[in-house]
Parts: C-alpha cells; sequence; structure tokens
C-alpha cells in the first residue's frame, strides 16, 4: 500500500519525506488556505521534496476552465498530478488530461457508481472519502470494499483506488486488508502508526536493562572476519 499525505504544510511534509515512507501528497483548496501560500510556487516546492504524485486541485467548476487549468497545473512538474470534482465536467476534464498523458486524481467520490465513471475517464487514482461517509452516519470502509472489488473485476480499470478523508489507523489498516492501492492521510495518522503502548514498555525495559551491562557498542572492537 502506498502512503500519501494529505496536507499542504511543507514542514510537515519534508518531515515525513524524511523517514523515507512517503509515496505522494495530495492538497485540496482548504489545505492550500490553510497554508496560506502562493499555490503555485506551493505545489512546486512539494514537488522537488516528494519525487512521488502530488495532487493538485483545479479551482472552477466548468469543463472548459477546468481543463486550462489542468493544463496549467500539469506543467508544473512532472510529478503533478490534476484533481478534478467528481462531476460530470470533471469526468471529461479528467478523459482529455489522461488522453494527453496527465496523471488525474478525480476526488470527493462518495458512491461506487462514480467510482466506475471515475476509471472509465482514465483516472489515475479515485478518491473515496472514507472519514465523511462515516460522518453522516454511514459506512465510508464500505465504499472502499465495493469499489476495490468492482475494479478487480475488471483488469482494464487500471484506476488506483486512493483511500481520502482518512480519520485513524483503523481506515488505513483496514483498507489495507481490502487491498486499496494507496491511503492518504493527515501527518497525525501517518505518524499515529507508529505508536503502540507495548512497544513504548518494551523500549523503556532494554533501555534499563543495557544501561545495567555498562557496555557501549560503538566502543567496542569488531572481530576479524576471513583473516
Ligand atoms: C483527499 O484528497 C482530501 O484532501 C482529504 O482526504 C479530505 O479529508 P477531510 O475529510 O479530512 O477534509
Amino acid at each position: 500500500m502506498k502512503f500519501f499525505v494529505d496536507t499542504a504544510d511543507l514542514a510537515d511534509i519534508r518531515d515525513l519525506a524524511a523517514t523515507g515512507l512517503l509515496d505522494g501528497v495530495t492538497t485540496n483548496p482548504s489545505l492550500v488556505a490553510k497554508a496560506g501560500r502562493n499555490f503555485i510556487d506551493l505545489i512546486a516546492e512539494i514537488c522537488e521534496v516528494v519525487p512521488g504524485p502530488v495532487s493538485a486541485e483545479v479551482a472552477s467548476t466548468d469543463f472548459e476552465t477546468m481543463l486550462k487549468e489542468g493544463r496549467y497545473l500539469a506543467r508544473i512538474a512532472p510529478n503533478v498530478t490534476v484533481k478534478v470534482p467528481l462531476t460530470p465536467a470533471g469526468l471529461k476534464t479528467c478523459r482529455v488530461l489522461a488522453d494527453e498523458g496527465t496523471m488525474v486524481n478525480v476526488t470527493l467520490c462518495f458512491s461506487a457508481a462514480q467510482a466506475i465513471l471515475a476509471a472509465k475517464a482514465g483516472a489515475a487514482f479515485v478518491s473515496p472519502f472514507v472519514g465523511r461517509l462515516d460522518d453522516i452516519g454511514q459506512n465510508g470502509l464500505g465504499l472502499i470494499q465495493e469499489i476495490v472489488e468492482i475494479y478487480n473485476n475488471y483488469p482494464a480499470f487500471t484506476t488506483e483506488v486512493l483511500v481520502a478523508s482518512i480519520r485513524n489507523p483503523t481506515h488505513v489498516v483496514e483498507s489495507a486488508r481490502m487491498g486499496a492501492h494507496v491511503a492518504t492521510m493527515p501527518p497525525s495518522v501517518i505518524r499515529q502508526l507508529a505508536n503502540h503502548p507495548l512497544t513504548d514498555k518494551g523500549l523503556s525495559q532494554f533501555v534499563a536493562d543495557w544501561a545495567k551491562t555498562g557496555q557501549d557498542i560503538l566502543s567496542q572492537p569488531l572481530p576479524k572476519r576471513g583473516e
């Protein structure tokens, strides 16, 4: 499973990229507004930090302007993935951009029917929003299961399921069990994945016991090998 971070905060992106665990980045207009930076400069910087797909979303909602914006954004860097909303105009934009060789992420997907359309439109990624479905009392993970199952029935569908609106590690683990290709999550959730109280407890014990040995690994000479 690929890990994308869902943020426009460059400090977080740099920090997580340094772990070697990051495969890409997703942004959206709300995250860009929060970052308070010039959009084009921001995306260009993110693309330099992370070589994988970086989603940059169009701002318009009509086909002609979305297409112009998508083509413009795609010129920022080769790893820009143009993000378009799952609307008839967005799907039409997706088809044209995909035919031109641009990666497209079709976002705001809330049903399996919509996900089928994204695949038929040639999207590189479809983004079903798990958390926002849960928020209204629907089954977000159930939608991931449906989409993965449907896509698996059609090898010609090359669209990757990019699980979005993730709120917690369970969303990530369950999506991985279902075979979703990508999880995009806030920095806090990526960091949470490493946490377990028994890891902390076990490590404290090992550190304490090691101190009792009075040894230092790096000051000990290594054995001579093959001589
Ligand atoms: C996906 O690309 C979206 O940016 C994101 O996952 C939305 O998440 P939210 O529901 O937490 O805003």
